[in-house]
């Protein structure tokens, strides 16, 4: 039997009745790799009781165990709202200028990340694999290991990894994103987000660069990466085929009545340049009058994060510019900017992104960005939509086909909408093409499985190989070894790796504080 895959992260997409459908990349990507395994996904419940949870609540599902747990409203204040959206999203997005550290904040997310390892630890065994994700959840290997966890645990972050001068305005940075050395492996969206990290891996002291990207720290041994993160490009296809069919796009395509549809998708975040974006909207239509009454942006921005401070800033400044732009050019059979504040079934969406001509994905930062590789995939091959993409994406990097763009310059994003709207098939068809092909194979069955395959590597890595001798073997004196072949390595690592789960925890993997 392969061993279980343990997927922690902050959210649980568990599938009960009533749950909303959650906006983000990171459930898109964890619901795609864990189908087809046998695994537990374990994660706070999205609810806050006073009660601290005992147990978990498991959910069964076919192959999957979904174990979640509450957490306190100081907890959801400290660790949640705190220390990870008010203080490590707007680092990680360059956005040093928002962060609001507080000691406070610090103490809960560690409280909180020490509560997740004794929840897990209790039922994790021996062979399982154990994959965490995201920004919520840096110091979880750590706490793992000092309670005794020898299984492999890789992280991988689904936000960008900002440079070192930023990072490390990180107060006490080192407690937070130097406990990455702790996994097996640090997976990153993009080489730059891993070369980030890298650069600041070299400015731990004592840190040594090995090779095929591996670092030692204090003894320890830690591997990074880039493995961007994808969609189930062929199965989404397939929906928005389906859904092209459905009664909603029928309604849809009757309220525009021949208007030309351009749509933008994200969630309500200062990351995703929302207001930038309207901002173009806005100075293409002063521009372009020939384009007034033919075309309607339709945005589709869920809430979230409302009770931090920033986010409820820039609910009010989008609902305020929206409204001006509609009161400036609207008439009254025709609304320039339709705005919605709720997030739709995954097939409602597919059915949306084959109707628009054009989507707007402009970010000021994006990890990835499973928007623009969810509207490649809807549409149909013969005549495609174009996609305006922004060069701060991890998907700028694969999607080359897009036009891509500068959020900061509206004039910029504005030529590059009525050049979208105005390009000819056969260059659709072109630029579409190669993306398509590109995500057909680089989907995310694939990302899962170089991530974990990968995974798998370091536990069979020669260092691990000669730091397992040393442990077994006494001193010897340095006679040249015969040459080993492959699958003498292989055989005498496998023999290893048996005896790992009964050995004590090496002393360098124990937790102490290093810096
Ligand atoms: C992004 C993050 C995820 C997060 C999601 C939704 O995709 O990478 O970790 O779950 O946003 O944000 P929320 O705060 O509602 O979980």
């Amino acid at each position: 039997m392969s061993p279980r895959l343990i997927i922690v992260s902050n959210r649980v997409a568990v599938p009960e009745p009533g749950n909303k459908q959650m906006a983000g990349g990171l459930v898109v990507a964890v619901k795609a790799a864990l189908r087809n395994r046998t695994g537990v996904w374990f994660g706070w419940s999205g609810k806050i009781d006073e009660m601290e949870t005992a147990e978990p609540r498991i959910v069964q599902r076919n192959r999957i165990t979904y174990a979640v747990i509450d957490l306190s409203k100081n907890d959801f204040d400290e660790y949640y709202n705190g220390l990870a959206n008010r203080v490590l999203w707007p680092l990680l997005h360059y956005r040093v200028d928002l962060q609001k550290y507080s000691r406070a904040d610090h103490s809960g997310y560690m409280r909180v990340n020490r509560l997740f390892a004794d929840k897990l630890g209790a039922f994790l065994t021996k062979d399982d694999i154990v994959w965490v994700h995201d920004y919520h959840l840096m110091p979880l290997a750590r706490e793992l290991r000092a309670r005794g966890h020898l299984n492999p645990i890789g992280f991988f972050l689904h936000i960008p990894c900002a440079p070192l001068d930023i990072l490390r305005t990180l107060p006490h940075h080192e407690e937070i994103l130097g406990a990455l050395t702790y996994y097996d492996l640090v997976g990153f969206q993009t080489e730059n987000d891993r070369d980030n990290f890298a650069a600041y891996l070299l400015t731990i002291p004592g840190a040594k660069a090995g090779r095929g990207l591996t670092f030692g720290v204090d003894g320890r041994r830690t591997r990074i990466g880039a493995f961007p993160v994808s969609i189930e490009t062929a199965t989404y296809a397939r929906l928005a085929r389906n859904a092209a069919r459905s009664p909603l796009a029928k309604e849809i395509g009757e309220s525009l009545d021949g208007l030309r549809l351009v749509l933008g998708v994200d969630r309500l975040d200062y990351s995703k340049g929302i207001i930038q974006r309207i901002n173009a909207f806005d100075r293409f239509l002063e521009v372009n009058p020939e384009w007034r009454s033919r075309v309607t942006l339709l945005q589709i921005t869920p809430k979230s994060r409302s009770d931090v401070k920033d986010y409820a800033a820039i609910e009010n400044e989008v609902a305020t510019l929206i409204g001006k732009i509609n009161g400036r050019y609207g008439q009254a059979s025709w609304t320039p900017i339709r705005y919605v504040n709720r997030s739709y079934s995954r097939a409602a969406l597919s059915g949306l992104y084959r109707a628009a001509d054009v989507a707007l994905v402009t970010p000021l930062r994006d990890g990835m960005n499973l928007v623009a590789k969810e509207y490649v995939a809807a549409q149909d091959a013969g005549d495609p939509g174009a996609l305006l993409l922004s060069e701060f994406t991890g998907a700028a990097a694969e999607l080359t086909g897009a036009l891509i763009v500068n959020p900061h310059e509206s004039e910029g994003v504005a030529a590059a909408l009525k050049r979208a709207l105005e390009m000819p098939l056969a260059e659709r068809r072109e630029r579409h093409g190669p993306m398509l092909a590109h995500l057909l194979v680089h989907n995310v069955e694939l990302w899962a499985e170089t991530y974990l395959s990968s995974l798998a590597e370091t536990q069979l890595r020669p260092s691990y190989m000669s730091d397992l001798r040393a442990l077994f073997s006494p001193p010897r004196s340095r006679t040249p070894e015969r040459s080993q072949t492959h699958s003498d390595k292989l055989e005498e690592t496998q023999a290893l790796v048996r005896l790992l789960p009964t050995l004590a925890a090496p002393t360098d993997w124990t937790y102490r504080r290093v810096w």
